[in-house]
């Protein structure tokens, strides 16, 4: 910090961070133990007002068991969750779940049969001791925002799978909760259904603005659903970042693997370039090649050393380009090629390692073999 911007300091010992708006939820540190399992295990991380982030991951990672803190059906062994600046739970303490102004859509936490739509998403308002005229509007306002208008005086079992979770959508929010807090509320629903929801879902917190924690193994519905994504992995964070981030330039190779398709190639570090954030590597399996790496990942390279490069299958192209000399190429043999309708999806193998090419066509091969390119800037040094 220059001694300027520390001049202007109002409030002693502050960082840099504090200039953003105060997080609707933060977790420091955050620990529990199931059995004997690190079920959750260090987890650091701060929520903005508005924001949707996405807790990723494999099953058993951890995802509900920190969602299920957040909501305080569960006390953490270590750490503290605060909401909008208040402690809500620690080892010792714990703000009830009905005191946390949260709005929750589980998987499995459906809505209640023998109500109507209405009186389901009316519940809650009447519980808070809301005059009838008060909840029948807003009852009416929530059935509108998630489109089921016209259901009101159906019941759950009238219903479609979709209908149903969009109710439980609406009773999570008529209470005007100050979080939103979904655990795989999709995966009920059959894959089309589950696409479109995906999309309705972020079209919907985009316009309440609501703040959102949502918990899911799907990569695709967190790409599509987060501001930023959190990269879980046996209780710990792999990294948070924007989709583009976490895809383009994964910080492990956990990451890179989980995330999309992820073609690993073998070679070693030629050159060192820190100022532009690349390295020239000479593989195994071809040319030398340009790639990113993190700024982190620069400081310790040295040349000789071993690299493994990511290139995502839709980067790699059978075309020769306008310029080889800027582009590397790579020597692969023929494999199994799919028609996808809008791609052809090769699988292809360079010296002995697969590789997975999308390709608008599905490409010319001699003697078995072909030369694919990718430009320098599509490659990523992996940890
Ligand atoms: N009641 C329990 N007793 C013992 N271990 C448990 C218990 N509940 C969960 N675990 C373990 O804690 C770890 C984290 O579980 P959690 O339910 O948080 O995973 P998850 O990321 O939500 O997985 P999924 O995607 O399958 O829902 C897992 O290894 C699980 O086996
Ligand atoms: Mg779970």
């Amino acid at each position: 910090m220059s001694p300027s911007s520390a001049a202007l300091r109002t409030v002693p010992d502050v960082t840099a961070t504090d200039t953003q708006p105060r997080p609707r939820l933060e977790l420091r540190n955050l620990h529990k133990r199931l059995g004997d399992t690190a079920a959750v295990n260090g987890i650091d991380l701060k929520v903005a007002p508005g924001e949707s982030v996405v807790l990723l991951g494999p099953s058993g990672c951890g995802k509900t068991t920190t969602l299920r803190m957040v909501a305080g059906f569960l006390q953490p062994d270590g750490g503290e969750i605060h909401l909008d600046g208040r402690l809500a739970s620690d080892a010792s303490f714990t703000v009830p779940p009905e005191k946390r102004r949260l709005g929750m859509v589980f998987q499995t936490y459906a809505v209640w049969p023998h109500k109507s739509v209405a009186e389901n998403v009316g519940y809650g308002l009447e519980v808070a001791g809301k005059k009838r005229a008060d909840v029948d509007a807003e009852v009416a306002a929530m059935l509108e925002l998630v489109q089921l208008g016209d259901l009101a005086r159906r019941f759950p079992a009238e219903l479609s799978g979709g209908q149903q979770q969009r109710v439980a959508l609406a009773r999570a929010l008529a209470t005007r909760p100050s979080l939103l807090l979904l655990d795989e509320p999709l995966s009920n629903l059959d894959a089309a259904l589950r696409q479109e929801m995906r999309f309705e879902l972020k079209a919907l917190q985009k316009r309440i603005g609501i703040t959102t924690l949502y918990v899911t193994h799907d990569q695709d519905e967190a790409l599509v659903l987060a501001d930023r994504v959190v990269v879980l992995n046996k209780g710990r964070i792999e990294q948070v970042g924007t989709p583009e981030e976490v895809y383009r330039t994964p910080s492990s190779r956990f990451v890179a693997g989980f995330i999309g398709t992820a073609n690993l190639l073998e070679g070693t570090l030629s050159s060192i370039d820190r100022a532009r954030g690349r390295v020239s590597v000479r593989l195994d399996a071809g040319d030398t090649a340009w790639a990113n790496a993190s700024a982190k990942w620069l400081a310790s390279a040295v040349s000789g050393q071993r690299v493994t490069l990511l290139l995502r299958p839709e980067d790699v192209r059978f075309e020769r380009p306008e310029h080889p000399d800027q582009e590397a190429g790579i020597l692969a043999s023929a494999g199994s090629a799919s028609f996808l309708g809008s791609r052809y999806e090769l699988q292809l193998d360079v010296a002995g390692t697969p590789l997975r090419v999308q390709s608008r066509t599905p490409g010319r091969f001699e003697d078995g073999r072909a030369r694919l390119w990718f430009r320098p800037d599509s490659a990523w040094v992996v940890e």
